[in-house]
């Protein structure tokens, strides 16, 4: 018999840049049309950071200010922060550091910086659970953030990426949960490291004598490549497959799941998902067409607008999956 805890979300909050990017804003820099990119992704719109106003790290502590409000809990109560993102403000230290001081935390408590890209969330979910399972910590702040938009070949070489990926974070309150049977029931990590090449930043490297000389003669290098058709055909094999893993841990069938929130990779994705698990309209949750991919923040968004829309409720079956760059894949299975 386990004398564990469990862990509950205890509160959520999401922050996007104010600005706006229609895919007409993109027609006017690559060529592309806003047909292509909502036939083959979904996406309407994504937001871009502000130089000057934004940051990795001011973002995910508007998100973090908004999930301890909601959780009823100051800065000071956070005991552990646990930091997701591919895109930190510094090469070093990590985000979480920044995130730490941007929050005025008094205390000189731990920051974990976590890096598994689109999985990067559940990652540092999962991590966060084992902290408040074990009795280490009582307060753990998950925080996904991502800037993408600095990053991008804005170009028409660059096209089949740029089009995709958007600014924004998210973040949740983790405390032990005192309704029995209740919170995070499980959660699943995979990776398969063969395929760490097919959606990558390379430069700048550091297995080379002089990495930024080599980054300064790779420029293409330092922006994202994605094999499009081979993740896509990943995604929509492990999405399902670690959904239920999640699903048979804790004894549930799909039309258990009363909301699945995906990690919004792509719309197409994530239609392919539902009708392959056989879920309504209504327990799957997409907002690509809003902000594009986020990356670590897009799970966490989605999660917090989904509770602010009142599309979860309090016991509530709640499925978060996601796939990406690793290949990296997660879920984590929470009764609200
Ligand atoms: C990226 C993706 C949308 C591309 O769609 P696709 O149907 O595979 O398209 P292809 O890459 O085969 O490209 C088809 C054509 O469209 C072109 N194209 C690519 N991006 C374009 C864009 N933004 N606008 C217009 N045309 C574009 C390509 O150059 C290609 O032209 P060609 O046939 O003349 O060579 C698709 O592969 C995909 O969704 N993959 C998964 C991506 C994803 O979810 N990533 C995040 C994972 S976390």
């Amino acid at each position: 018999m386990s004398t564990l805890r469990q862990t509950e979300i205890a509160g959520v909050g999401h922050y996007v840049p104010d600005r706006v990017v229609m895919n007409a804003e993109l027609e006017q820099l690559m060529e592309t049309t806003d047909a292509w990119i909502q036939e083959r992704t979904g996406i309407k719109e994504r937001r871009w950071f502000e130089e000057g106003k934004d940051t990795t790290a001011n973002m995910g502590a508007q998100a973090s200010r908004r999930a301890l409000e909601q959780a009823g809990l100051q800065p000071d109560d956070v005991q552990l922060i646990i930091f997701a993102t591919l895109s930190p403000d510094y090469i070093f230290p990590g985000s979480g550091v920044l995130l730490q001081r941007e929050l005025g935390i008094k205390d000189n408590i731990p920051a974990l910086d976590v890096r598994n890209q689109c999985s990067g969330f559940i990652y540092a979910l999962s991590v966060g659970d084992q902290f408040i399972r074990t009795g280490m910590y009582d307060t753990v702040l998950v925080v996904g953030s991502e800037i993408h938009s600095s990053g991008l070949d804005k170009s028409t070489r660059g096209r089949a990426v740029s089009v995709i990926f958007g600014d924004g974070a998210g973040a949740v309150v983790l405390r032990p949960c005192t309704r029995e049977g209740h919170g995070i029931l499980s959660t699943h990590l995979h990776a398969q490291g063969e395929f760490a090449e097919e959606l990558i930043v390379k430069e700048p490297g550091s297995n080379r004598e002089d990495r930024v000389r080599v980054a300064m003669e790779n420029q293409e290098e330092m922006y994202p490549y994605m094999n499009g058709t081979n993740v896509f055909k990943h995604a929509v094999v492990r999405f399902p497959q670690v959904i239920n893993e999640a699903l048979a841990q804790n004894g549930f069938q799909p039309q258990d799941i009363d909301m699945l929130i995906p990690h919004q990779a792509n719309l197409r994705i994530t239609q392919f998902v539902q009708q392959k698990m056989q879920l309504p309209d209504d327990k799957v949750y997409s907002n690509i067409q809003r902000y594009g991919n986020t990356t670590a923040a897009s799970v966490p968004i989605a999660l917090s607008e989904a509770v602010g829309e009142g599309k979860i409720k309090r016991g509530d079956l709640v499925c978060l999956a996601a796939f990406g760059s690793g290949f990296t894949w997660a879920s984590a299975l929470i009764r609200w």
